[in-house]
């Protein structure tokens, strides 16, 4: 069917397989993927890529997903890097390898997700759009002297930190939460300087927020043993502001939001979503 190419998905922990995967998503995307080679790459993903010689010319990545959904712990696989070099689009790479992917999923898992900005693109394949909704809202003012400090991934100590924190982490809502490896985690925050990764001392968290000394914060994660409240976390940040936009499901932060403005995050699934249709997020730390 694609005369001289090969297919091969024996090559996602290869240094030669990350070697090509790094080029493709750096060519396709514009992402650079090559800091996990130091910060740690998810030992979970599959990777289902055609291949002319040494090159991986289309590709299709599968990594595991621990979710919570309404409850539950449920395991699910989420789709990424799916790429196919210009020269050969338009002749069934990506649904040769899509189909390919999905038959290892459905063999494990009855949940498939993925964030996209096409849905047309995977709606054949019997994905739907989940909308997600942002949680915005007052906070009680309470001045406390700041207690965090910023970290940064290209120190040794601070990754260890925050794996360290990974290591222990319970989910951020028991509604709608994911406690994934903390590779895409890292490279999110490694893409996008804006996001700050801020450890709590004393409340043994670090959060990933936006804007962090100016309103509205913006709360997109908590890393933590225990979720503190939204209250203590702002308190901790040395937040002087009021408002604040909660990107993940708040139910286990203490706080009732004000409104709940529903948003596209591309979010896509493919199988049983208990908790659709109510207002949630799963944390868009995540590249
Ligand atoms: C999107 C992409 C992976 C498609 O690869 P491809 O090998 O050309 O796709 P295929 O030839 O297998 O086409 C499969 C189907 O998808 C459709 N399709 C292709 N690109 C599409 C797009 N951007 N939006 C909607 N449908 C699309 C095709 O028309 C085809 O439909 P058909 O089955 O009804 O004929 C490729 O164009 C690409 O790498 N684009 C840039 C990266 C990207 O957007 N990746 C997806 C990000 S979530």
């Amino acid at each position: 069917m694609h005369s001289g190419l090969q297919l091969r998905s024996d090559y996602a922990h290869s240094p030669e397989g990350l070697s090509e995967l790094t080029k493709l998503i750096r060519d396709v995307f514009g992402v650079d993927i090559s800091p996990l080679n130091t910060l740690g790459h998810d030992p979970s993903v599959v990777a289902f890529g055609w291949w002319r010689g040494g090159e991986l010319v289309a590709n299709v990545s599968l990594y595991q997903r621990q979710l919570w959904l309404s409850g539950e712990q449920v395991r699910a696989y989420g789709v990424q890097s799916a790429a196919v070099r210009p020269e050969l689009r338009g002749q069934g790479l990506f649904r040769d390898l899509m189909h390919r992917a999905l038959d290892y999923a459905d063999a494990r898992v009855s949940l498939v997700t993925l964030a996209t900005g096409t849905p047309n693109l995977y709606a054949p394949f019997g994905f739907r759009s989940v909308r997600e909704s942002v949680f915005s809202g007052i906070l009680p003012l309470e001045q406390r002297p700041s207690k965090s400090r910023r970290l940064s991934l290209t120190s040794k100590a601070d990754v260890t930190l925050l794996l360290d924190l990974f290591a222990r982490r319970v989910p951020t809502s028991l509604l709608a939460a994911a406690c994934d490896h903390p590779a895409l985690f890292m490279l999110k925050a490694v893409e996008c300087p804006e996001i700050e990764l801020i450890h709590l001392f004393d409340l043994d968290a670090v959060v990933a927020v936006k804007g962090h000394d100016q309103a509205p914060v913006t709360l997109l994660d908590v890393v933590a043993p225990s979720i503190p409240s939204l209250e203590d976390i702002a308190a901790a940040l040395g937040y002087d502001g009021a408002r604040i936009d909660v990107h993940l499901t708040p139910d286990r932060l203490g706080w009732a939001p004000e409104e709940n403005v529903p948003v596209d995050t591309g979010c896509m699934v493919r199988g049983p979503y208990p908790p659709e249709g109510r207002p949630l997020m799963l944390s868009s730390m995540k590249v």
